[in-house]
């Protein structure tokens, strides 16, 4: 026994339900969580253990923006794989710098807009910033030039500045090229002697993808990056103890079970996410067992569920007809024992679900640009073969997630559709 707490808790146990502690609970007994929805993606923690010093470097980055208004427009870079909490910190600093502002009676704005749950169209990025400020603003009828002419007009008018956090910008390139991100970072050129209120935080997984941008809109970005390493166990240990605290009711978790959570999710590189998503299901194990804590084998049956690099938020946001073509690819792995498949198979593929499903297949370039989105989100990977072939031929691998477990999961939610 660990704490004179826990044997008044197993002690009063025995005596109401006659079992000990690590024996099943009455199911009706309640649950280990307290609060759920602290383990949402979506929740943004107070504190960002670890992350202090780029919390910082953020604060130094758009310190002016406080101190004189308008004066400059910034911009920052923040890379970092998956999980490594780069849209935690960006919201974070964002709640904190409102904060701060408003205290000194500055109509600073911060707001998250993720790139990817916009399709990666700049129009429906620029449309979701100015409902934010206006909600009944019309959904149809400007053109992207009008409708960023009118966000920066109204921010004139409210004498307004807003700080525009792009998440996963990968998404708004494979979708647009450069120019959406140009455009952002041009913008005060064409607005000579008014003040800069236009400034911008780009998130990106693979600071390559910078690469795909024009030298001109890279360099600015460049000069203000912030990289977020993978965490570390015991930095994974710290945050998993700290979201314990929020999310379940006292002693329910076993120290040998976050133990056990850190090393999976450090070996799935440093990945908070998985981690957090771990812990989750680990409680809904317990709880599915009846059981008093989580124990590790609670962490062993959560493990053979989740997939570390995948998230079904992601697919599920995806198009009818990416999903039909990841659909498509997903059987062909499936049914075969290869590695990888030549974009023609893949192809091939999607023409099948198609008609399986009654829909008409895209055109070839549109294929393309499905494939291309796939490969921007990290779902599949896009290779060119080298030798032992004629001519270059693009080769599609899958190698984060059991085909048979995505094929499942897309004819849920197509037919769902
Ligand atoms: N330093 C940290 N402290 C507490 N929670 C964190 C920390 N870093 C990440 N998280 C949590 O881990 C999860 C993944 O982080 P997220 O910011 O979404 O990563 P990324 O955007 O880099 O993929 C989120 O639930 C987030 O709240
Ligand atoms: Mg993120």
């Amino acid at each position: 026994m660990r704490k004179p707490t826990k044997l008044i808790f197993n002690l009063i146990n025995y005596l109401l339900l006659g079992r000990l502690n690590g024996e099943k609970r009455n199911m009706i007994y309640s649950s280990v969580f307290k609060d759920e929805s602290k383990l949402d993606l979506s929740y943004v923690p107070l504190r960002l253990v670890h992350r202090e010093k780029q919390l910082n470097l953020l604060y130094q980055f758009f310190r002016l923006l406080i101190e004189s208004p308008g004066e400059m427009s910034h911009r920052v870079l923040i890379t970092g794989k998956v999980g490594t909490g780069k849209t935690a910190l960006a919201q974070r600093f964002g709640l904190n710098l409102m904060a701060e502002a408003r205290r000194r009676g500055i109509n600073l704005n911060y707001l998250h807009v993720n790139c990817r749950e916009c399709k990666g169209k700049f129009f429906l990025i620029l449309q979701r910033v100015i409902t934010a400020f206006r909600p009944n603003f019309p959904k149809r009828g400007y053109s992207t030039e009008e409708l960023l002419q009118f966000l920066m007009e109204m921010l004139d008018d409210k004498n307004a500045y807003l700080i525009l956090a792009l998440d996963e910008l990968e998404s708004l390139i494979a979708n647009e090229g450069t120019e959406a991100v140009y455009k952002l970072t041009r913008i005060h050129e064409s607005r000579l002697g008014k003040p800069s209120r236009l400034s911008l935080i780009c998130i990106l997984r693979e600071i390559e993808y910078l690469e795909k941008l024009d030298e001109s809109t890279r360099s600015t970005l460049q000069k203000n990056i912030i990289h977020l390493e993978e965490y570390s166990k015991h930095q994974l240990v710290d945050i998993l103890r700290e979201r314990v605290k929020l999310a379940f009711k006292p002693n329910t978790v076993l120290n040998e079970a976050i133990e056990l959570i850190a090393e999976l999710a450090e070996l799935e590189g440093g990945n908070a996410r998985y981690a957090i998503e771990l812990l989750w299901r680990a409680g809904k194990y317990a709880d599915a067992n009846g059981l008093f804590e989580v124990i590790p084998e609670c962490v062993r049956e959560a493990s053979a569920s989740v997939y570390p690099t995948i998230r079904k938020d992601e697919i599920a946001d995806l198009d009818l007809h990416e999903q039909l073509l990841l659909l498509g690819i997903a059987r062909v792995f499936q049914q075969s024992a290869k590695a990888y498949i030549k974009t023609s198979e893949a192809e091939e593929a999607y023409a099948v679900v198609c008609e399986e499903y009654g829909e008409k297949p895209r055109k070839h370039t549109q294929f393309w640009n499905y494939l291309r989105k796939l490969s921007a989100y990290g779902i599949l990977r896009i290779q060119v073969s080298g030798k032992g072939q004629r001519g270059k031929t693009s080769l599609i691998s899958l190698p984060y997630i059991p085909a048979s477990e995505l094929e499942r999961l897309l004819t849920i939610i197509v037919e769902k559709r």
